[in-house]
Parts: C-alpha cells; structure tokens; sequence
C-alpha cells in the first residue's frame, strides 16, 4: 500500500514525478503529495484525492526542482486528507513513506519532550522529526543508520535533506523498493512498474538496506551501514501492456484477454508434443514431498482452495491451506517433508511475505506462484512459477485468478504424474482438454447482455449468495468478493449444502442467489440446495454448463450456461460470468472500477 518515487537529476524533475505518481496510484489513491527541492528550499505540495487533484490544485509543471519525491497514499494512521498526505516535512528533512511505523506514539512522545513539532496524525511524521533529531550529533549516514533501528514497523522510505542539493535517501525494511538507472539521473521507486517508462535498469533492496541516490551515483549500505555491492538487473519493458487500449476500464481488457493469458501460459508450461508438462529446475526429489501447505490472501486464497479440491482428486499428498495472516501468527509445527506454496498476484503482499519469510528462516522447501516475477515474494521463494499474464493493473484481481488456478492445477497434474497417481491415458486426456481450454473461455466470454440485464437486481437488494459445492464453492467466494469489492453490496459466498445451518436465515422474498451447479458429481446434491432457496423466495441465477439434459427444477430466474469440458476445468470457465457480474453491477452504479474505494492492488501493510 502507498507508492514512492524519487527523482535525481540534471532537469527538473516535477512533471516526471507526477507521471510515475499515475502508474503508482493502483498501490493507494486516497491522497497525494510530492516535493522538490530548488536553491535550498523544500517545495512541499499535497492533495486530499487522486493525482489528478494535485495537478489541479497546483501549478506542478512550474515546481523548480531537479530533485523530488512523490507519494501516493492508502491511508493507515490518520484520515485521508492533504495534512496527513505525504511527503511530511520539517525544517530540515522531507520524508515519504510506505508501512507502518509501530512504536510510533513512544517516539513521538520522546521528540515532543526534545522540542519537535507534529502537524499530522500519520506515523510518519515520527521518521521526519527522528532524522532531524540524530542528524544534530551524527553524520547522515551514522543518522540514518541509527534512525533506522529506532524505529519498530514496517517501511520503504524516500528521504530528501535541504542542505545537500543532489541526494535522496532510500529505506528498505518489509516493504518493497527498487533504485533505477538513467541518463544522468536516477530513481527510487516502490516497483519497477513506476519506474519502466524511464528505465528498464533496477536494483532492489533487500531487508534492512538503505540507498544514497544522486543522479550520477547510487551507493548500497546494509543495515549496519556498511557499504555494500548490488546487481543491476535488466527487466525486459512492454509499455503497450499497461493501455487500457478501447476499453472502458482496465478490468475490461483483463476480462476479455483471459483467452489470451491463459493460452500463453499454457505454452509455457505443457509440452503438448511430447504430451507432459515441463516444470524445469524443479529443485526437490520427488519423494521429499509427503505434503503441501497453500498460503495466500484474497482472492488468491481462493485459488489455494480450489486447489486443494484438485490435489485431493488428483494426488494423496496431505493438503493443508491457509490465510497468510493467520498462518503467519499461529503455533505452526512447521514439517521437514512439506511444500509451502505461496499464492500472490504481486508477489509483494505484506502477509504472505511475511509467511513465506516465517517459512524460509525455519528452512522448509518454499514456492511461489506469482505474476511479478521481480517481486519479493518471487525473490526471495526458493522456486517460482509465474502465472505469465502481463500486468493486472484492476484492484480487482480477475485474469490473475485464472492464471494462478492454472499454474496450480498444472503443478498439480505433474505432481501426480511424477507420483505415478494419475493413469497415463488420463493425463494426456487431462492436457489435451487444457490445451483447448483458452477457447472455451473465448466462448463462454460473450454474456454480456443476459448479465449488464441481471446486475441491477444485485445493486438493488440487500445483499446477495453466492453458493457452490466442491469445485464449486472457491468460485462461489470468489463471486461474492468480486461484487462487494466493485459494488459495495454485501455478498456472501457459502458451501451450497451448509445453508440450512444458518445462512437459510437470511433468505427472504426477492433476495439475488448466485447458485454455481455445473454437471459434476455435485450438482444433484446442488440443485436440491438451489430448490430449498427458490422455496423461501429467492431469484436464483443458476450458472452451469451446457448439457443435452434440461435442468429440472422450477421458478429459476435467471440461468446463464458455460461451454461444456472435464470436470477439472469447469471452475475456470464458471468465473467468467461472476466477474463480468461484478463489473456490470459497479459499471451501473458509476463506481471507479479499476480503483474501489478504501482498497489498492498491492497491500504492503499487514
Ligand atoms: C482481489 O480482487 C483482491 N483485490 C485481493 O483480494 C487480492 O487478491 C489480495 O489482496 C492478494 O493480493 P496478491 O495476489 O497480490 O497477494
């Protein structure tokens, strides 16, 4: 959460700022601020708001300066508005920042006691008045480093000094942060996203480390403040992915690419001459696994729930899943011969990180399953699949869902190959239906009309259910978060035959029900669900596949059907109207799809 860039060059810097602050904005909008630094002075400017508002409220393209930071905020301590809105400053130091700094109130009382000012609620502002503090008896590096171990928390900061024109400082400790390399200048920012359009040359920070950048050099220091080397890594650039091309929102685009997406990792990973899958530099025997541990958070949860069902149907491995926030706290009995596997679109979610590092310091077998391939949950996992589906650029995550369901059904039918579980005959049957997988969802793609009708029923109502059994059921979740993130309706999705211990309750006359019964071994038992809702009143949108037998049940209000494949592939197919539904529901309401209110796309905070 929060997005940072820093700027040191030869030219001003203002405008260059404000345009990485726009690619930034999907990791927080609430609020915005930058400052520049000319002939001694910080010029400090911030918005309550989008970056768009900062342009408006102030002349920035005017903003002297060749040296800056920007931030965009998702706001943690203190309301959104431009006081708690970085960078904060005072007389000396301008600071943004990305965490949370825990101790903050002990400290705070501390600089208050030595004469310190405060002007916000943030935590922040602790970090300011802190370097102000050390830099009167230390040097900056000594300050820096000394200021850095003071504080408890997470953070990836930007520092700027009035008193040495050319240098921004940069702080690395759980939240991410990567230096760029231009032409005579160079750059902080909190992913390489912000810093593509100006160069594909990076290094990140690791844990504890700290920057000095000046436009013509960047030093490395570790947590000790000592200098230390980094690589350069050279990331390949693709400007054109982040267009939202003639769609209205980028959740569109990700919607309609899926075919696109999923056929490209397709590729990467099946092997369809020599009919297997290819997982190269897999680095465990075999054998070594006895069982598997899912973690994510969101919707990628989700993906390690409709994994279990897979494992359980395709291997006997143990399988165990978890919430990266609960795994991360909890008395884990941590198993020598287990697999954790950790889920993440951007590979930088502070809870799953933060479960991955529990993993690796207690040096069990870790592996990550991630879009971000430069990320720091892909950097620091002991072995990484990638999704392969270009940037998701929509807080909603859609495309990214079907690529991670993906990578982990395909892990999962090579495991049970490799384990002599699945009989040969049916995994070359398996992979010949996922090969045709991309073009059933170019077919099941289409429903818009039937759905743009259906979506004002959900806005209207109370809330809605979203029910499924087996496969069924993380799908049924994953609607249901879908609609409430993008519609701000309540939804809830529930496992089909857990209603009558409850949820029946809530079931009134008109109420919306989302009921996912495609032609699986569930679905009779589904059906009898979806009649026990119908009976107490409810407007079922039945969603199943296409099927020469009719659907027997009556007073269905609506019924969308899927194209038809085995089993195993149906949970992919069956997302498609769910996450259209969503949007359509937000797209009536004038929503901001691509940006919901109180959420961003990278939660680097816990
Ligand atoms: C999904 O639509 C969400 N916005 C959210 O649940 C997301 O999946 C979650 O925050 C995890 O993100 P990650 O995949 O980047 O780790």
């Amino acid at each position: 959460m929060c997005g940072i860039i820093g700027i040191s060059s030869n030219k001003s810097v203002s405008a260059n700022i404000v345009n990485s602050l726009k690619k930034l904005e999907y990791r927080g909008y609430d609020s915005v601020g930058l400052a520049t630094l000319s002939d001694g002075v910080i010029n400090e400017v911030k918005s309550e708001g989008r970056v768009n508002s900062l342009e408006q409220n102030f002349d920035i393209k005017n903003l002297k300066g060749n040296i800056g930071i920007g931030h965009v905020r998702w706001a943690t301590h203190g309301v959104p508005n431009s006081i708690n809105a970085h960078p904060h400053s005072s007389h000396n130091v301008s600071v943004v920042h990305n965490g949370i700094i825990e101790n903050s109130t002990i400290l705070k009382k501390f600089l208050i006691n030595k004469g310190h000012n405060f002007k916000s609620q943030t935590d922040t502002e602790v970090i300011v008045h802190l370097i102000t503090e050390n830099l009167k008896t230390l040097e900056l590096e000594e300050a820096i480093t000394k200021t850095l171990k003071q504080l408890h928390g997470s953070f990836a900061l930007g520092i700027v000094f009035k008193d040495i024109p050319d240098l921004i400082v940069g702080a690395r400790r759980g939240s991410p942060l990567a230096v760029g390399y231009g032409p005579n200048e160079n750059y902080l920012g909190s992913d390489s996203y912000a810093l593509k359009a100006m160069t594909n040359k990076i290094t990140y920070l690791d844990e504890g480390e700290f920057c000095l950048v000046k436009k013509d050099q960047v030093l490395f220091f570790n947590e000790e403040g000592k200098k230390i080397n980094k690589k350069i890594l050279e990331l390949s650039s693709n400007e054109a992915n982040y267009d939202k091309g003639d769609f209205k929102h980028f959740m569109a685009k990700e919607i309609e690419e899926q075919p696109t997406t999923i056929k490209t990792c397709i590729k990467e990973y099946v092997d369809s001459l020599n009919k297997d899958i290819n997982i190269l530099n897999f680095p465990w025997k075999i054998n070594e696994i006895k069982s598997i541990t899912l973690i994510g958070c969101g919707t990628a949860y989700h993906s390690c729930l409709l994994a279990k069902y897979w494992f359980e149907e395709l291997t006997t491995l143990d399988v165990t899943i978890d919430i990266a926030s609960e795994f991360r706290y909890r008395k884990n009995r941590f198993k020598k011969d287990a697999l954790y596997i950790f889920v993440s679109q951007s590979g930088e979610t502070a809870d799953t990180y933060a479960a991955l590092d529990l993993c690796n310091k207690n040096k069990m077998k870790t592996c990550s399953i991630v879009n971000v391939i430069e990320s720091s949950i892909a950097r620091d996992s002991n072995f990484v699949l990638p999704i392969h589906c270009g940037p998701e650029i929509g807080v909603a995550s859609t495309k990214a869902f079907l690529g991670q369901i993906l990578v982990l059904y395909i892990l999962i039918l090579k495991l049970s190959s490799l384990r002599n579980e699945i009989d040969i005959k049916l995994y070359h049957k398996k992979l010949k239906d996922l090969i045709s997988l991309p073009s059933l969802v170019e077919k099941t793609l289409p429903h818009d009309n039937d759905i743009q009708a259906i979506s004002p029923t959900f806005n209207e109502a109370k809330g809605s259910m979203f029910l499924g059994r087996g496969f069924s059921y993380p799908i049924a979740l994953e609607g249901a978060l879908k609609l409430k993130e993008l519609s701000y309706v309540h939804a809830e999705g529930y496992p089909a035959g857990e209603m009558k211990h409850g949820p029946l309750a809530l079931i009134e006359e008109g109420m919306p029900v989302v009921v996912l019964a495609p032609r699986d071994d569930y679905y009779k038992k589904t059906i009898s669900n979806m009649q026990e809702v119908i009976a107490r009143g409810a407007k079922v949108l039945l969603i199943t596949n296409k099927s020469k037998d009719e659907v027997v049940s009556e007073n269905i209000w609506e019924t969308i059907e899927v194209e038809n494949t085995n089993n195993d592939l149906l949970p992919f197919l069956l997302t498609i109207p769910l996450q259209k539904l969503a949007y359509y529901s937000a797209l009536k309401k004038g929503y901001d799809i691509d940006k919901p209110r109180n959420l961003a796309k990278s939660v680097t905070v816990e």
